[in-house]
């Protein structure tokens, strides 16, 4: 099992118009910010892959959050075009056999499916045709990635202690939907929890984008989110 730096903990996601805006707001967090995601507004927006070249040269590490979905061998040979991109993580959605071929081109890159959206909440998955329990479903689609050959997958943090009790670490769980700032107004994210709280589920990352982008002092904001992870991984 690789070693996870303590600051490459925290996730942020750059989820900013355009890659300019996304450079200055990385030069504005610092060395308070070791990781960043980098997901569909910044690919429609122009500049993706230069940024994360940017980002890279940086010394920062970067999740491309593509959310691949299409027919298996489309998913593989979109995975094979980013060999060697420079990210290190990949989300692709999907079944097993989509994770497989996203698996089999992966390169360096870790492969991460997509369970079930943090912005869904259990009525939003009956709509949408899923009976059952949110847990069941992430459990299911968590043992599908990695019979497919995936490094890990995005939960919730409330889903993570039964995908860390199942899977142990043979599974990164990587955790959006976090939110830290008490009297935040209230957004689309439904399965929430708190830093502290991911981390004590079993979360390996957490992803955390407006709480970070939207505070008075961003790069306060990423360094308060640091400060609780030190104390958390103390080694
Ligand atoms: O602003 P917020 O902290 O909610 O940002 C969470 C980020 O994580 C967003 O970029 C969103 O696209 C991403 N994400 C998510 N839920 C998933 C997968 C990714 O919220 N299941």
């Amino acid at each position: 099992m690789t070693v996870i730096a303590r600051q490459d903990r925290l996730i942020v996601a750059l989820d900013v118009p355009t890659a300019a805006e996304a450079r200055a707001l990385a030069e504005r967090l610092g060395d308070a910010v070791t990781f960043y995601k980098i997901g569909l507004e910044l690919f429609t927006s122009g500049g993706y892959f230069e940024l994360l070249q940017w980002l890279r040269v940086q010394g920062r590490h970067v999740f491309a959050d593509l959310k691949l979905y299409d027919i298996p061998e489309t998913v593989r040979r979109a995975v094979a075009n980013l060999r060697g991109c420079g990210a290190r993580f990949l989300t692709v959605h999907g079944d097993r056999a989509i994770l497989e071929a996203a698996a089999r081109e992966k390169g360096d890159m870790k492969v991460l499916a997509v369970t079930v959206l943090t912005s869904l909440g259990p009525a939003d998955l009956q709509a949408m045709g899923y009976g059952g329990e949110v847990q069941d479903l992430v459990l299911a689609r968590a043992r599908y990635a990695l019979d497919a050959g995936c490094d890990g997958v995005i939960a919730s943090g409330l889903e993570a202690p039964v995908l860390k009790r199942e899977f142990g670490d043979r599974l990164l769980i990587v955790t959006p939907g976090i939110r830290p700032v008490t009297g935040r107004p209230a957004d689309d994210q439904k399965r929430t929890v708190d830093v502290a709280q991911a981390f004590a589920n079993g979360a390996d990352h957490i992803v955390v984008g407006r709480p970070v982008r939207d505070a008075a002092d961003p790069r306060a904001a990423a360094r308060a989110i640091q400060g609780t992870i030190a104390s958390i991984f103390t080694a």
